[in-house]
């Protein structure tokens, strides 16, 4: 059942704002809860590694929120700092550690690497059964086949999302906004799934505005501020804001903001995710749920 809003007045009061941090709550709660379940089966937590090559602080942000949530739901953490002149030979040869250990399910590279370390000889060292990022070209090829792998967890953070709000997304239009690997192709790849009709507006594109126009859904991962306004969404369409953007204002004070303007979109669309607070939290919480979910798969191929 789909539930786009009409313009009628009774939706007025309909909240648009979609809290991303409290359903990314929502999530790590139900992995809180299935993880006993796989440790009686198991005889062990689920094992999530963590690795971090230099000291880039938003970086290290990151990661010290993924060691904490996995505590929180009782994932056990291994973390892996290494300096910055790592050579890619010492950091391939821990990932063959990390693969090679039972107790690791889920292997998670921090990017972005070094510049002298090949950030896809990296990602493709990683074993497929762990490779919790959805990263690996297995994974990426099992997404485009429509077979089941391990997905990107921001790109399965708004599909969640989507759902939750939307229910079945079938026959809705989708146009996704950007075409990285991490984000935009895959995103696009999981709304065909979902049997959305998808475009990909990107840089080279014509006629962006009339693009995003025919949107039911218009997930936006390009980093660029404030790209998107009110004249890109179609009234009542699904905005989803992927872009993380740290900006100076007048004052000099740095603060995020997305690649939507929100007080712009919030006029138009049903629903609008703010930043922060809205797809970023879900990407930690589907971390969460990769690593489950490959703990799971390793435990009944062994
Ligand atoms: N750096 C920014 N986003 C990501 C992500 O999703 N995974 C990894 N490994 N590094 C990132």
């Amino acid at each position: 059942m789909n539930h786009l809003s009409s313009s009628c007045a009774s939706e007025v009061t309909r909240n648009v704002v979609m809290d991303g941090k409290a359903f990314a709550q929502k999530i790590r709660a139900e992995v809180a809860e299935q993880v006993p379940a796989f440790v009686a089966d198991a005889g062990r937590q689920p094992g999530l590694a963590v690795v971090l090559v230099g000291s880039d602080p938003a970086s290290q942000v990151y990661v010290r929120t993924k060691m904490r949530q996995a505590a929180e739901v009782g994932i056990k953490s291994f973390q892996h700092l290494l300096g910055v002149d790592t050579t890619q030979a010492q950091l391939l040869s821990l990932i063959e550690i990390l693969n090679q250990d039972d107790s690791i399910d889920g292997i998670l590279v921090q990017l972005p690497l070094p510049k002298q370390i090949n950030e896809t000889a990296v990602i493709e060292a990683i074993d497929p059964a762990k490779d919790v990022d959805g990263f690996h070209p297995i994974n990426v090829g099992r997404l485009s086949a429509g077979h089941p792998g391990m997905v990107p967890c921001t790109p399965l953070g708004c599909l969640l999302l989507l759902q939750d709000r939307l229910g079945d997304l079938s026959g809705l239009k989708a146009v996704v906004v950007g075409r990285s690997n991490i984000v935009g192709k895959p995103i696009g790849q999981l709304l065909l799934n979902a049997n959305c009709t998808v475009t990909t507006v990107h840089s080279r594109s014509q006629h962006i505005v009339e693009e995003c126009r025919q949107a039911d859904i218009l997930v936006v991962a390009v980093g660029r501020p404030c790209m998107i306004g009110d004249e890109h969404i179609k009234p009542g369409a699904i905005v989803l804001d992927v872009g993380i953007n740290r900006i100076a204002d007048a004052q000099g004070e740095t603060r995020l903001v997305g690649d939507v303007d929100f007080d712009a979109a919030i006029t138009t669309a049903g629903g609008l995710t703010p930043v922060p607070g809205g797809i970023g939290p879900m990407t930690v919480a589907c971390l969460m749920r990769n690593t489950l979910t490959a703990a799971r798969q390793r435990l009944l191929a062994h």
